[in-house]
Protein backbone atom coordinates (compact mmCIF):
# COMPACT_ATOMS: atom_id res chain seq x y z
CA UNK A 1 0.00 0.00 0.00
CA UNK A 2 1.04 3.44 -0.84
CA UNK A 3 0.92 6.48 1.52
CA UNK A 4 0.98 10.34 1.48
CA UNK A 5 0.22 13.16 3.24
CA UNK A 6 -0.73 16.19 1.63
CA UNK A 7 -2.88 19.73 2.40
CA UNK A 8 -6.32 19.59 0.50
CA UNK A 9 -9.96 20.49 0.66
CA UNK A 10 -12.00 17.40 1.25
CA UNK A 11 -14.83 18.22 -1.06
CA UNK A 12 -12.30 19.11 -4.37
CA UNK A 13 -10.14 16.06 -3.36
CA UNK A 14 -11.29 13.15 -6.84
CA UNK A 15 -10.88 10.23 -4.85
CA UNK A 16 -12.53 7.00 -4.42
CA UNK A 17 -13.62 8.32 -0.98
CA UNK A 18 -13.38 10.85 1.12
CA UNK A 19 -13.16 9.81 5.12
CA UNK A 20 -14.50 12.46 7.43
CA UNK A 21 -15.89 12.02 11.44
CA UNK A 22 -18.90 13.16 13.19
CA UNK A 23 -18.88 13.05 17.09
CA UNK A 24 -21.87 11.62 18.95
CA UNK A 25 -24.97 14.11 18.90
CA UNK A 26 -24.26 15.39 15.69
CA UNK A 27 -21.36 17.72 15.67
CA UNK A 28 -19.68 17.41 12.73
CA UNK A 29 -15.28 17.67 12.64
CA UNK A 30 -14.19 20.11 9.99
CA UNK A 31 -13.85 17.82 7.52
CA UNK A 32 -16.90 16.91 7.58
CA UNK A 33 -18.25 20.94 8.00
CA UNK A 34 -16.76 21.64 4.67
CA UNK A 35 -18.30 18.36 2.92
CA UNK A 36 -21.52 19.80 4.62
CA UNK A 37 -21.07 23.08 3.29
CA UNK A 38 -20.05 22.22 -0.36
CA UNK A 39 -22.92 19.59 -0.94
CA UNK A 40 -25.82 21.27 0.23
CA UNK A 41 -26.34 20.32 3.98
CA UNK A 42 -27.36 16.73 2.67
CA UNK A 43 -24.66 15.01 6.02
CA UNK A 44 -26.76 17.48 8.21
CA UNK A 45 -30.33 16.33 6.84
CA UNK A 46 -29.05 12.14 7.18
CA UNK A 47 -27.68 13.52 10.86
CA UNK A 48 -31.29 15.13 11.77
CA UNK A 49 -33.19 12.12 10.16
CA UNK A 50 -31.18 9.92 12.25
CA UNK A 51 -29.18 7.95 9.66
CA UNK A 52 -25.75 9.11 11.48
CA UNK A 53 -25.48 8.66 15.01
CA UNK A 54 -21.87 9.49 15.59
CA UNK A 55 -21.50 6.45 17.89
CA UNK A 56 -17.67 5.43 17.84
CA UNK A 57 -16.97 2.98 15.45
CA UNK A 58 -19.69 3.66 13.30
CA UNK A 59 -19.69 3.98 9.54
CA UNK A 60 -22.34 4.96 6.68
CA UNK A 61 -20.58 5.03 2.63
CA UNK A 62 -22.46 7.75 1.04
CA UNK A 63 -22.17 7.63 -2.70
CA UNK A 64 -21.96 10.18 -5.33
CA UNK A 65 -22.82 13.12 -3.34
CA UNK A 66 -23.82 16.09 -5.31
CA UNK A 67 -21.31 19.18 -4.66
CA UNK A 68 -18.53 16.72 -4.25
CA UNK A 69 -15.69 15.69 -6.12
CA UNK A 70 -14.85 12.52 -4.77
CA UNK A 71 -16.87 9.30 -5.67
CA UNK A 72 -18.19 8.68 -2.23
CA UNK A 73 -18.44 9.57 1.70
CA UNK A 74 -17.97 7.60 4.14
CA UNK A 75 -18.49 9.40 7.77
CA UNK A 76 -17.07 7.48 10.48
CA UNK A 77 -18.44 8.10 14.21
CA UNK A 78 -16.22 9.93 16.92
CA UNK A 79 -18.14 9.53 19.93
CA UNK A 80 -18.05 12.44 22.57
CA UNK A 81 -16.03 15.17 21.40
CA UNK A 82 -14.68 15.45 24.81
CA UNK A 83 -13.52 11.63 25.39
CA UNK A 84 -12.25 11.30 21.94
CA UNK A 85 -8.58 9.78 22.45
CA UNK A 86 -6.16 7.22 21.38
CA UNK A 87 -7.94 3.98 22.10
CA UNK A 88 -11.11 5.43 20.46
CA UNK A 89 -9.03 6.86 17.19
CA UNK A 90 -7.92 3.29 16.87
CA UNK A 91 -11.53 2.09 16.84
CA UNK A 92 -12.28 4.66 13.89
CA UNK A 93 -9.07 3.87 12.25
CA UNK A 94 -10.60 -0.10 12.53
CA UNK A 95 -14.16 1.02 11.16
CA UNK A 96 -12.97 3.12 8.11
CA UNK A 97 -10.74 0.21 7.25
CA UNK A 98 -13.38 -1.96 7.47
CA UNK A 99 -15.57 -0.07 5.66
CA UNK A 100 -13.28 0.38 3.00
CA UNK A 101 -11.85 -3.31 2.87
CA UNK A 102 -15.56 -3.78 2.05
CA UNK A 103 -15.75 -1.43 -0.95
CA UNK A 104 -14.92 -1.34 -4.20
CA UNK A 105 -12.65 1.83 -3.55
CA UNK A 106 -8.85 2.03 -5.14
CA UNK A 107 -7.72 4.90 -2.69
CA UNK A 108 -9.01 6.81 0.05
CA UNK A 109 -8.21 10.41 1.61
CA UNK A 110 -8.64 10.34 5.10
CA UNK A 111 -9.33 13.41 7.53
CA UNK A 112 -8.95 11.67 10.26
CA UNK A 113 -5.17 12.76 11.44
CA UNK A 114 -6.49 16.67 12.32
CA UNK A 115 -8.63 15.41 14.98
CA UNK A 116 -8.49 16.31 18.22
CA UNK A 117 -6.94 12.94 19.88
CA UNK A 118 -6.04 13.44 23.99
CA UNK A 119 -2.74 12.65 24.72
CA UNK A 120 -1.50 12.03 21.66
CA UNK A 121 0.08 13.81 19.26
CA UNK A 122 -0.31 14.58 15.28
CA UNK A 123 3.06 11.73 15.01
CA UNK A 124 1.29 9.52 16.70
CA UNK A 125 -1.95 9.67 14.72
CA UNK A 126 -0.24 9.29 11.27
CA UNK A 127 1.63 6.15 12.54
CA UNK A 128 -1.43 4.45 13.51
CA UNK A 129 -3.45 5.37 10.60
CA UNK A 130 -0.71 3.85 8.34
CA UNK A 131 -0.01 0.52 10.54
CA UNK A 132 -3.61 0.03 10.97
CA UNK A 133 -4.18 0.39 7.01
CA UNK A 134 -1.83 -2.16 6.29
CA UNK A 135 -2.78 -4.34 8.80
CA UNK A 136 -6.65 -4.31 7.39
CA UNK A 137 -4.32 -5.41 3.66
CA UNK A 138 -2.62 -7.86 5.00
CA UNK A 139 -3.58 -11.49 3.67
CA UNK A 140 -1.43 -14.99 3.83
CA UNK A 141 -3.17 -17.38 0.94
CA UNK A 142 -0.60 -17.53 -1.02
CA UNK A 143 -0.03 -21.35 -0.42
CA UNK A 144 -3.87 -21.89 -1.50
CA UNK A 145 -3.80 -22.75 -5.22
CA UNK A 146 -6.82 -20.57 -5.62
CA UNK A 147 -5.87 -17.52 -3.41
CA UNK A 148 -8.50 -14.57 -2.92
CA UNK A 149 -8.41 -11.38 -5.49
CA UNK A 150 -6.09 -9.46 -3.25
CA UNK A 151 -7.46 -6.05 -1.71
CA UNK A 152 -8.34 -3.31 -4.38
CA UNK A 153 -7.57 -0.48 -1.79
CA UNK A 154 -3.91 0.50 -2.27
CA UNK A 155 -3.57 3.78 -2.11
CA UNK A 156 -4.32 5.83 1.08
CA UNK A 157 -3.47 10.04 1.34
CA UNK A 158 -3.50 11.93 4.21
CA UNK A 159 -5.58 14.47 3.99
CA UNK A 160 -5.04 18.14 6.23
CA UNK A 161 -5.88 21.51 6.82
CA UNK A 162 -2.69 23.13 6.92
CA UNK A 163 0.42 22.12 5.32
CA UNK A 164 2.39 19.22 6.96
CA UNK A 165 5.70 19.93 8.65
CA UNK A 166 8.67 17.62 7.79
CA UNK A 167 8.03 16.34 10.77
CA UNK A 168 4.68 15.01 9.42
CA UNK A 169 6.35 14.23 6.07
CA UNK A 170 9.04 12.21 8.05
CA UNK A 171 6.66 10.08 10.38
CA UNK A 172 4.71 8.96 6.90
CA UNK A 173 8.15 7.90 5.71
CA UNK A 174 8.77 5.91 8.95
CA UNK A 175 5.53 4.50 9.35
CA UNK A 176 5.79 3.20 6.08
CA UNK A 177 8.80 1.38 6.49
CA UNK A 178 7.11 0.00 9.83
CA UNK A 179 4.23 -1.55 8.15
CA UNK A 180 6.45 -3.22 5.71
CA UNK A 181 8.81 -4.42 8.61
CA UNK A 182 5.66 -5.55 10.28
CA UNK A 183 4.34 -7.56 7.05
CA UNK A 184 7.82 -9.16 6.76
CA UNK A 185 7.31 -10.29 10.52
CA UNK A 186 4.01 -11.66 9.79
CA UNK A 187 4.98 -13.84 6.06
CA UNK A 188 8.15 -15.58 8.07
CA UNK A 189 5.80 -16.06 11.32
CA UNK A 190 2.90 -17.50 9.04
CA UNK A 191 4.89 -19.66 6.67
CA UNK A 192 4.81 -23.31 7.85
CA UNK A 193 8.21 -25.45 9.25
CA UNK A 194 8.53 -27.14 6.44
CA UNK A 195 9.55 -24.14 4.17
CA UNK A 196 10.64 -21.83 7.04
CA UNK A 197 13.96 -23.77 8.24
CA UNK A 198 16.50 -22.52 10.10
CA UNK A 199 18.41 -22.39 6.42
CA UNK A 200 15.07 -20.68 4.72
CA UNK A 201 15.93 -17.94 7.54
CA UNK A 202 19.56 -17.47 6.54
CA UNK A 203 18.23 -17.27 3.30
CA UNK A 204 16.02 -14.34 4.07
CA UNK A 205 18.71 -12.23 5.82
CA UNK A 206 20.77 -12.41 3.11
CA UNK A 207 18.30 -11.53 0.53
CA UNK A 208 17.68 -8.38 2.88
CA UNK A 209 21.46 -7.28 3.20
CA UNK A 210 21.41 -7.45 -0.41
CA UNK A 211 18.46 -5.00 -0.54
CA UNK A 212 19.69 -3.12 1.62
CA UNK A 213 23.33 -3.31 1.33
CA UNK A 214 23.52 -4.89 5.14
CA UNK A 215 26.47 -6.86 6.10
CA UNK A 216 25.86 -10.32 6.58
CA UNK A 217 27.22 -13.78 8.17
CA UNK A 218 26.04 -17.09 8.43
CA UNK A 219 27.65 -19.15 10.61
CA UNK A 220 27.19 -23.27 10.40
CA UNK A 221 27.34 -26.02 12.76
CA UNK A 222 31.07 -26.38 12.09
CA UNK A 223 31.99 -22.87 13.10
CA UNK A 224 29.52 -23.09 16.10
CA UNK A 225 31.40 -25.98 17.37
CA UNK A 226 34.45 -23.76 16.76
CA UNK A 227 33.45 -21.33 19.07
CA UNK A 228 31.70 -24.13 21.27
CA UNK A 229 28.07 -23.01 21.43
CA UNK A 230 27.36 -26.90 23.16
CA UNK A 231 24.31 -25.19 24.43
CA UNK A 232 22.85 -24.27 21.01
CA UNK A 233 24.69 -27.23 19.23
CA UNK A 234 22.56 -29.77 22.16
CA UNK A 235 19.27 -28.16 20.81
CA UNK A 236 19.81 -28.88 16.72
CA UNK A 237 21.48 -32.51 17.54
CA UNK A 238 17.87 -33.77 17.02
CA UNK A 239 17.28 -32.35 13.67
CA UNK A 240 18.20 -32.90 10.42
CA UNK A 241 17.99 -29.17 9.47
CA UNK A 242 21.63 -27.70 10.39
CA UNK A 243 21.67 -24.53 12.85
CA UNK A 244 22.43 -21.24 11.97
CA UNK A 245 23.51 -18.79 13.57
CA UNK A 246 23.00 -15.57 11.73
CA UNK A 247 24.08 -12.29 11.99
CA UNK A 248 22.94 -8.70 10.10
CA UNK A 249 24.77 -5.54 10.69
CA UNK A 250 23.53 -2.37 10.11
CA UNK A 251 25.32 1.00 10.05
CA UNK A 252 23.30 3.74 10.11
CA UNK A 253 24.97 5.28 12.58
CA UNK A 254 28.71 7.37 13.43
CA UNK A 255 31.60 4.25 13.31
CA UNK A 256 32.30 5.05 17.12
CA UNK A 257 29.06 4.61 18.13
CA UNK A 258 28.45 1.59 20.03
CA UNK A 259 25.95 -1.14 18.30
CA UNK A 260 22.28 -1.78 19.93
CA UNK A 261 22.50 -6.09 19.03
CA UNK A 262 19.09 -7.43 18.79
CA UNK A 263 18.45 -11.35 19.58
CA UNK A 264 15.88 -13.08 18.10
CA UNK A 265 14.78 -16.78 18.77
CA UNK A 266 14.62 -18.81 15.65
CA UNK A 267 13.31 -22.16 16.51
CA UNK A 268 11.73 -23.07 13.27
CA UNK A 269 9.50 -25.60 14.87
CA UNK A 270 9.72 -26.79 18.12
CA UNK A 271 8.53 -30.30 18.82
CA UNK A 272 10.10 -30.48 22.35
CA UNK A 273 12.65 -32.75 21.62
CA UNK A 274 12.38 -35.87 23.73
CA UNK A 275 10.02 -34.48 26.12
CA UNK A 276 7.79 -34.20 23.51
CA UNK A 277 4.75 -31.31 23.71
CA UNK A 278 1.41 -33.17 23.55
CA UNK A 279 0.30 -33.07 19.74
CA UNK A 280 -3.20 -30.49 20.30
CA UNK A 281 -2.22 -27.27 18.51
CA UNK A 282 1.24 -28.54 17.99
CA UNK A 283 1.69 -26.58 14.65
CA UNK A 284 1.40 -23.51 16.52
CA UNK A 285 5.39 -23.97 17.27
CA UNK A 286 5.92 -22.80 13.64
CA UNK A 287 5.68 -19.51 15.12
CA UNK A 288 8.46 -20.38 17.89
CA UNK A 289 10.80 -17.94 15.34
CA UNK A 290 8.58 -14.68 15.87
CA UNK A 291 11.72 -13.29 18.09
CA UNK A 292 14.22 -13.78 15.24
CA UNK A 293 11.08 -12.95 12.15
CA UNK A 294 10.67 -9.31 14.48
CA UNK A 295 14.30 -8.76 14.05
CA UNK A 296 14.23 -9.71 10.67
CA UNK A 297 11.36 -6.88 10.30
CA UNK A 298 12.86 -4.50 12.52
CA UNK A 299 16.25 -4.19 10.30
CA UNK A 300 13.87 -3.73 7.42
CA UNK A 301 12.06 -0.92 8.60
CA UNK A 302 14.77 0.74 9.94
CA UNK A 303 16.85 0.51 6.44
CA UNK A 304 14.16 1.55 4.77
CA UNK A 305 13.98 4.72 6.59
CA UNK A 306 17.95 5.41 6.75
CA UNK A 307 17.77 5.16 10.25
CA UNK A 308 20.76 7.13 12.09
CA UNK A 309 21.88 4.24 14.14
CA UNK A 310 24.01 1.21 14.17
CA UNK A 311 22.20 -2.02 15.02
CA UNK A 312 23.07 -5.62 14.83
CA UNK A 313 20.86 -8.48 14.26
CA UNK A 314 21.89 -12.21 15.83
CA UNK A 315 19.79 -14.78 14.83
CA UNK A 316 20.52 -18.36 16.42
CA UNK A 317 17.96 -21.06 14.65
CA UNK A 318 17.20 -24.38 14.66
CA UNK A 319 14.57 -27.06 15.01
CA UNK A 320 13.87 -29.22 18.26
CA UNK A 321 12.80 -32.55 17.11
CA UNK A 322 12.91 -35.74 18.94
CA UNK A 323 15.69 -38.33 17.39
CA UNK A 324 18.15 -40.15 18.53
CA UNK A 325 20.72 -37.72 18.16
CA UNK A 326 18.75 -35.89 20.61
CA UNK A 327 19.83 -34.31 23.84
CA UNK A 328 18.12 -36.06 26.72
CA UNK A 329 17.00 -35.11 30.45
CA UNK A 330 19.74 -35.38 32.13
CA UNK A 331 22.41 -34.62 29.70
CA UNK A 332 24.75 -31.56 30.60
CA UNK A 333 26.33 -29.46 28.24
CA UNK A 334 28.92 -27.06 28.21
CA UNK A 335 27.46 -23.40 26.91
CA UNK A 336 30.52 -21.07 25.05
CA UNK A 337 30.54 -18.92 27.77
CA UNK A 338 32.39 -21.82 29.65
CA UNK A 339 29.16 -22.14 32.41
CA UNK A 340 27.82 -26.02 32.21
CA UNK A 341 23.94 -26.70 31.72
CA UNK A 342 22.02 -29.62 33.36
CA UNK A 343 19.21 -29.89 30.95
CA UNK A 344 16.30 -30.93 32.58
CA UNK A 345 13.18 -30.60 29.96
CA UNK A 346 14.55 -30.50 26.60
CA UNK A 347 11.50 -28.50 25.44
CA UNK A 348 13.46 -25.48 27.35
CA UNK A 349 15.62 -25.19 23.92
CA UNK A 350 14.92 -21.72 23.69
CA UNK A 351 16.92 -20.29 26.64
CA UNK A 352 19.38 -22.97 24.94
CA UNK A 353 20.01 -21.56 22.14
CA UNK A 354 19.63 -17.69 23.11
CA UNK A 355 22.58 -18.57 25.83
CA UNK A 356 25.15 -18.87 23.21
CA UNK A 357 23.34 -16.04 20.61
CA UNK A 358 23.91 -13.18 24.41
CA UNK A 359 27.22 -14.40 24.41
CA UNK A 360 28.39 -14.17 20.92
CA UNK A 361 26.67 -10.69 21.04
CA UNK A 362 29.38 -9.33 23.05
CA UNK A 363 31.80 -9.39 20.16
CA UNK A 364 29.75 -6.45 18.81
CA UNK A 365 31.06 -4.23 21.80
CA UNK A 366 26.97 -3.35 22.29
CA UNK A 367 26.02 -0.97 23.88
CA UNK A 368 22.58 -2.64 24.59
CA UNK A 369 21.16 -6.16 24.01
CA UNK A 370 18.10 -6.54 23.83
CA UNK A 371 16.76 -10.35 23.06
CA UNK A 372 12.99 -11.43 21.65
CA UNK A 373 11.83 -14.82 22.21
CA UNK A 374 8.62 -16.59 22.54
CA UNK A 375 10.19 -18.45 25.82
CA UNK A 376 7.30 -19.65 28.04
CA UNK A 377 4.16 -20.85 28.12
CA UNK A 378 3.95 -19.36 31.62
CA UNK A 379 4.25 -15.78 30.24
CA UNK A 380 1.02 -16.28 28.64
CA UNK A 381 -0.56 -17.35 31.61
CA UNK A 382 0.88 -14.32 33.40
CA UNK A 383 -0.11 -11.73 31.03
CA UNK A 384 -2.09 -12.96 28.30
CA UNK A 385 -2.19 -12.02 24.69
CA UNK A 386 -2.34 -7.95 25.79
CA UNK A 387 1.22 -7.02 26.79
CA UNK A 388 4.69 -9.12 26.21
CA UNK A 389 6.99 -9.89 29.60
CA UNK A 390 9.93 -7.32 29.95
CA UNK A 391 12.93 -7.92 31.87
CA UNK A 392 15.89 -5.84 31.94
CA UNK A 393 18.97 -5.64 34.28
CA UNK A 394 18.82 -1.82 34.23
CA UNK A 395 15.50 -0.06 35.19
CA UNK A 396 16.38 3.40 32.37
CA UNK A 397 16.32 0.24 29.46
CA UNK A 398 13.44 -1.32 31.18
CA UNK A 399 11.36 2.52 31.02
CA UNK A 400 12.38 3.33 27.85
CA UNK A 401 10.99 0.09 25.91
CA UNK A 402 7.94 0.32 27.91
CA UNK A 403 7.74 4.04 26.91
CA UNK A 404 8.36 2.79 23.24
CA UNK A 405 5.69 -0.19 23.63
CA UNK A 406 3.10 2.26 24.97
CA UNK A 407 3.56 4.86 21.91
CA UNK A 408 3.22 2.10 19.92
CA UNK A 409 0.48 0.33 20.85
CA UNK A 410 2.93 -2.29 21.03
CA UNK A 411 2.75 -2.67 25.52
CA UNK A 412 5.28 -4.62 27.48
CA UNK A 413 4.87 -5.14 31.28
CA UNK A 414 8.16 -5.15 33.04
CA UNK A 415 8.43 -8.17 35.60
CA UNK A 416 11.09 -9.00 38.02
CA UNK A 417 14.59 -10.24 37.80
CA UNK A 418 15.10 -10.73 41.54
CA UNK A 419 18.00 -12.59 42.73
CA UNK A 420 15.79 -14.65 44.76
CA UNK A 421 14.31 -16.47 42.16
CA UNK A 422 17.89 -17.23 40.86
CA UNK A 423 17.69 -20.44 43.23
CA UNK A 424 15.53 -22.01 41.49
CA UNK A 425 18.42 -22.78 39.11
CA UNK A 426 20.59 -24.41 41.40
CA UNK A 427 22.10 -28.01 40.21
CA UNK A 428 23.70 -30.53 42.32
CA UNK A 429 26.05 -31.72 39.10
CA UNK A 430 26.62 -28.75 36.67
CA UNK A 431 26.41 -24.95 37.30
CA UNK A 432 23.07 -24.41 36.69
CA UNK A 433 19.89 -26.41 35.23
CA UNK A 434 17.65 -25.12 32.38
CA UNK A 435 14.53 -24.77 34.26
CA UNK A 436 13.30 -23.24 37.51
CA UNK A 437 10.14 -25.79 38.19
CA UNK A 438 6.58 -24.80 37.72
CA UNK A 439 6.56 -21.39 39.71
CA UNK A 440 7.31 -18.18 38.22
CA UNK A 441 8.53 -20.16 34.96
CA UNK A 442 8.86 -16.87 32.67
CA UNK A 443 10.51 -15.42 35.31
CA UNK A 444 12.76 -18.30 36.02
CA UNK A 445 14.05 -18.11 31.86
CA UNK A 446 15.14 -14.92 32.22
CA UNK A 447 16.96 -15.41 35.34
CA UNK A 448 18.84 -18.19 33.50
CA UNK A 449 19.23 -15.54 30.56
CA UNK A 450 20.61 -12.92 32.48
CA UNK A 451 23.73 -14.87 33.37
CA UNK A 452 24.83 -14.72 29.85
CA UNK A 453 24.30 -10.91 29.67
CA UNK A 454 26.46 -9.88 32.75
CA UNK A 455 28.60 -7.52 30.73
CA UNK A 456 26.25 -5.38 29.18
CA UNK A 457 23.43 -3.33 29.23
CA UNK A 458 20.19 -6.01 28.56
CA UNK A 459 16.38 -6.66 28.14
CA UNK A 460 14.53 -9.46 27.13
CA UNK A 461 11.02 -9.72 25.56
CA UNK A 462 8.78 -12.80 26.23
CA UNK A 463 6.81 -12.27 23.06
CA UNK A 464 4.83 -15.99 24.10
CA UNK A 465 1.80 -14.42 24.38
CA UNK A 466 1.93 -11.99 21.64
CA UNK A 467 3.57 -12.68 18.94
CA UNK A 468 0.72 -14.74 17.17
CA UNK A 469 -2.88 -15.22 17.83
CA UNK A 470 -4.68 -18.67 17.49
CA UNK A 471 -8.08 -20.11 16.43
CA UNK A 472 -10.22 -18.52 13.88
CA UNK A 473 -7.68 -15.27 13.32
CA UNK A 474 -4.49 -17.47 13.87
CA UNK A 475 -1.51 -16.08 11.97
CA UNK A 476 1.22 -13.66 13.14
CA UNK A 477 0.51 -9.98 14.38
CA UNK A 478 3.99 -8.93 13.75
CA UNK A 479 4.72 -7.55 17.11
CA UNK A 480 6.72 -6.51 18.34
CA UNK A 481 8.35 -4.78 15.27
CA UNK A 482 6.38 -1.71 16.45
CA UNK A 483 7.35 -1.79 19.45
CA UNK A 484 11.25 -2.31 18.82
CA UNK A 485 11.30 0.28 15.79
CA UNK A 486 9.84 3.22 18.19
CA UNK A 487 12.80 2.42 20.93
CA UNK A 488 15.43 2.98 17.60
CA UNK A 489 14.01 5.82 16.64
CA UNK A 490 13.90 7.53 19.87
CA UNK A 491 17.29 6.10 20.51
CA UNK A 492 18.70 7.60 17.00
CA UNK A 493 17.01 10.95 18.08
CA UNK A 494 18.43 11.17 21.79
N1 LIG B 1 8.35 -22.19 22.58
C1 LIG B 1 7.99 -22.63 23.87
C2 LIG B 1 7.20 -21.58 24.65
C3 LIG B 1 5.75 -21.42 24.28
C4 LIG B 1 4.82 -22.36 24.64
C5 LIG B 1 5.35 -20.28 23.63
C6 LIG B 1 3.49 -22.17 24.33
C7 LIG B 1 4.02 -20.08 23.34
C8 LIG B 1 3.08 -21.03 23.68
C9 LIG B 1 9.22 -22.97 24.69
O1 LIG B 1 10.28 -23.47 23.98
C10 LIG B 1 8.82 -23.98 25.69
O2 LIG B 1 8.49 -25.06 25.30
N2 LIG B 1 8.85 -23.62 26.97
C11 LIG B 1 8.45 -24.49 28.01
C12 LIG B 1 9.41 -24.32 29.16
C13 LIG B 1 9.29 -25.37 30.21
C14 LIG B 1 9.77 -26.68 29.69
C15 LIG B 1 10.07 -24.93 31.42
C16 LIG B 1 7.03 -24.13 28.43
O3 LIG B 1 6.71 -22.94 28.47
O4 LIG B 1 6.25 -25.04 28.69
MN1 LIG C 1 10.15 -25.58 23.80
ZN1 LIG D 1 10.37 -22.97 22.04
Amino acid sequence: MEFSIKQCSPEKQHSACVVAGVYQGGQLSAAAQQLDAAGNRQISALIERGDITGKVGSSLMLHTLSGIAAERVLLVGLGKADEFNGKKFLEVLRATFTALQNSVCKNATLYLTDLAVTERDAIWKINQSILLAAESAYRCDHLKSKPADPPTLHKILLGCADKPDEAGQTAVQQASAIADGVKLAKDLGNLPGNICTPTYLADQATDLAKQHKLKVTVLEEKDMEKLGMHSLLSVSSGSRQPAKLITLEYRGGDKKQKPIVLVGKGLTFDAGGISIKPGAGMDEMKYDMCGAASVLGTMHAIAEMSLKLNVVAVIPSSENLPDGAASKPGDIVKSMAGLTIEILNTDAEGRRILCDALTYAARFKPDTVVDIATLTGACVIALGHVASGLYSNQDTLAHELFAAGEYANDRVWQMPLWDEYQQQLDSNFADMQDIGGREAGSITAACFLSRFAEDYRWAHLDVAGTAWKSGKEKGSTGRPVPLLTQYLINRAKS
